[in-house]
């Protein structure tokens, strides 16, 4: 399927004419610099790489795809948020989302003043594509969010491939917890989708949330208007240079050993939680989280705040669940028994 990106940016966006940083037209690293009106005193004066370099081109090293394909965002939100402001008029585009799923889709299209398109998954948290047809020829609709690993159901997305094929709009596969799923990631896609964007994190598998870095995988055009609309230096060289630290060999065997033990802490956690008679259901996770079905989940989230345990109440959303991150394993236990003494 032929689709032109052009014709999917809003018509201010294709016009911009980006601000222009000094550190933008001046590349080397030597000189006098008198021309940001920065402070020749102290350790963290300068302004950051506004285009973080070192970190891309590390990222570029490992996965094996073009720095031209790579945008860092201040957390994945921001690659969320910029998505919007780049392909969709406000009152007059949509976007789509498949329910329930991440809430900061629903709340960056309020703020751009953009229709959400809600969809239900079906029983087993799938999308219905009998549904989804009769939405993809929408010339308004720009783009659609499939979150896979969606949050809060734990599930894998199946069929994405469908949509790559039959939509002409952005589609955007938000990746935050591929690093715990079997499942493959859609990166190595956007050599044959101009249209895909895939947006994954540093907050989740690489235990860094607090640094605020998030990614976007696209198509070099993508990524031009990505780098047109973003405040020129978005993620500081303090970030810029822990997640360059993270990225060497050694942490990066530290993150997959981690991963291993949350993995292994998870399959305890299911074992422990299916034998709590107030446990109704435990769903499938690809995640770093396990939804709960309970008969009140009201109640037992208010009892285990009571006890200073503090899990995500999932029940306006879906009803009577409960969504747990996977702590340590004493976290994990304190968890198990303060459940076991609200069952008893
Ligand atoms: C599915 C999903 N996407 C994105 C994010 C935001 O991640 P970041 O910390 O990179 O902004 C989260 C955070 O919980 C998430 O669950």
């Amino acid at each position: 399927m032929k689709v032109d990106i052009q014709k999917l940016i809003r018509r201010n966006i294709l016009n911009l004419e980006p601000y222009s940083s000094a550190r933008d037209e001046f590349k080397g690293e030597n000189g006098i610099f008198l021309d940001a009106n920065e402070n020749p005193f102290g350790e963290l004066n300068r302004y950051p790489d506004p285009y973080q370099s070192k970190v891309k081109q590390k990222l570029s090293e490992i996965n094996q795809i073009p720095t031209e394909n790579i945008f860092l965002g201040n957390g994945s939100d921001e690659v969320i948020d910029l998505a919007f402001r780049i392909f969709c008029e406000p009152k007059k585009d949509k976007v789509l989302t498949f329910s329930p799923t991440y809430g900061m889709y629903e709340v960056s299209a309020n703020i751009n003043d953009v229709e959400l398109i809600n969809l239900d998954l079906d029983k087993n948290f799938q999308i219905d594509f009998g549904t989804l047809k009769s939405y993809l020829n929408d010339e308004n609709l720009k783009i659609i969010f499939i979150c896979s690993p969606n949050n809060p159901t734990g599930n894998s997305i199946k069929n994405i491939k469908y949509i790559l094929e039959n939509f002409n709009g952005i589609v955007f596969i938000d990746e935050a917890y591929i690093d715990f799923s079997p499942e493959e990631s859609f990166r190595n896609q956007i050599k044959n989708y101009p249209n895909l964007i895939v947006s994954q994190t540093f907050s989740k598998a690489w235990a860094m949330a607090s640094v605020r870095v998030g990614i976007a995988y696209a198509s070099k055009e993508i990524i031009k208007f990505y780098n047109n609309v973003k405040p020129p230096y978005n993620i500081s060289q303090l970030n810029q240079d822990t997640i360059l630290n993270t990225l060497s060999n050694e942490k990066i065997n530290q993150v997959s050993e981690n991963i291993k033990i949350i993995q292994k802490e998870k399959k305890n956690l299911i074992e422990s939680l299916k034998k709590i008679n107030l446990v109704k259901k435990t769903f499938p996770s690809d995640t770093n989280f396990i939804l709960i079905e309970v008969e009140n989940a009201d109640s037992v989230y208010q009892k285990l705040v009571n006890k200073n345990v503090i899990i995500r109440n999932r029940n306006s959303v879906i009803k009577n669940c409960l969504r747990i991150t996977i702590g340590s394993p004493e976290e994990n236990e304190k968890l198990i028994q303060a459940l076991q003494n609200i069952n008893n």
